[in-house]
């Protein structure tokens, strides 16, 4: 596996795998990140795969100043002044995405909004530099591992499955950031970390909720983590189309007919959209929330979802389409 010193030479080396679509796990001051291109939808798809995560969490994207962050969503009042105060540092916050954010729609699992942090650490900020880019980047552990807070964390929890990891020895925080969200009427902490609530409120001269203690409750379903899923039905397992649903192809759609005549292949481009025509998964994957909300429109009775493979992504995909079929997006 390809461990690499952070230094000037490795982190360009670095910002160039970035750059073609791979990933680089980075340190930050709160945990290692797995880091990929968040406009490049595929390399965005690759972090679920290698994380071997079985559901779409949307992720943080990580940028390097407050101005890249209003490129990204909509800074209202409340996130200047936070960012003023916090920034960089441990603390993401969760806003509405811009009408032309370009941000791969896999980063906010198809919500409108999109979580943005600016890391203090130096070879972090060093790799947004070099790059250009905006890094999309969980914590750097397989699923159900424990976040990795150096180098030999990542390496045992990853191995292969990431390009490289730049080392730069251990975290100083140890614990991921806070996430507040910013996005509704009222300032809530999604997930508590080195920054408080309490400083938080009195930068922004209100009370700032703790949701976690709500979230965990389960008579509070309304407040767990809001999923997004179409308006209209969504039929999985499709063998062939019922008259006026939309169709979400995966492969060849060329045998799909309509029944009491017709084929898929005929209907109109406003219906019809094929996750991956080669049956990639990655590429499923990467196109799927775009293609939901494309389809996702009052004239279509239905979505029908051709059959997508139970194995590597394809386990996400059919988790996030499930629970759209059962309407509990
Ligand atoms: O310290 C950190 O935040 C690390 C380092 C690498 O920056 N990153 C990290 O990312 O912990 P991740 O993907 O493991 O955690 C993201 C958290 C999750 O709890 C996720 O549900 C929440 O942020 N989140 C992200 N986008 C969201 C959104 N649009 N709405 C609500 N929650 C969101
Ligand atoms: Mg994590």
């Amino acid at each position: 596996m390809n461990i690499a010193v952070a230094n000037q030479d490795s982190i360009a080396r670095a910002a160039s795998l970035l750059q073609q679509g791979g990933l680089v796990a980075f340190p930050t001051e709160t945990v290692y990140g797995l880091g990929a291109n968040a406009l490049d939808g595929q390399a965005v798809a690759r972090i679920f795969e290698a994380k071997g995560r079985p559901q779409f969490n949307p992720l943080i994207v990580h940028v390097a100043d407050s101005t890249a962050a209003a490129a990204l969503v909509e800074m209202n009042e409340a996130a200047r002044a936070v960012a003023a105060q916090f920034w960089p540092g441990p603390l993401t916050m969760i806003l509405p995405r811009r009408e032309d954010c370009p941000v791969s729609a896999l980063c906010s699992a198809g919500l409108k909004t999109l979580a943005v942090r600016v890391p203090a650490h130096k070879v972090a900020q060093q790799l947004l530099q070099e790059s250009g880019l905006a890094l999309a980047a969980p914590s750097a552990n397989r699923s159900g591992n424990l976040s990795p807070t150096t180098p030999a964390h990542v390496a045992d929890s990853l191995g292969d499955a990431v390009d490289m990891v730049l080392a730069a020895g251990p975290c100083t925080v140890g614990l991921e950031s806070t996430v507040l969200d910013l996005s509704t009427e009222t300032p809530a902490i999604l997930r508590p970390g080195a920054v408080g609530a309490e400083e938080i409120a009195a930068v922004l001269g209100r009370p700032v909720i703790c949701e976690m203690e709500v979230t965990d409750s389960p008579k509070s379903p309304g407040q767990l983590l809001r999923h997004y899923a179409p308006a209209i039905p969504v039929r999985l397992n499709a063998i062939d189309l019922e008259p006026g649903e939309a169709l979400l192809a995966f492969g060849s759609d060329k045998f799909m007919g309509i029944k009491g005549g017709g084929a898929a292949k005929d209907l109109p481009e406003i219906a019809r959209r094929n996750l991956s025509t080669s049956g990639d998964l990655v590429e499923a994957a990467a196109n799927l929330f775009r293609m939901l909300h494309d389809l996702d429109r009052p004239e279509h009775k239905a979505i029908a979802v051709m059959n997508i493979p139970d194995q590597g992504l394809g386990i996400a995909i059919n988790d996030r389409l499930s629970r759209a079929a059962e309407g509990r997006g």
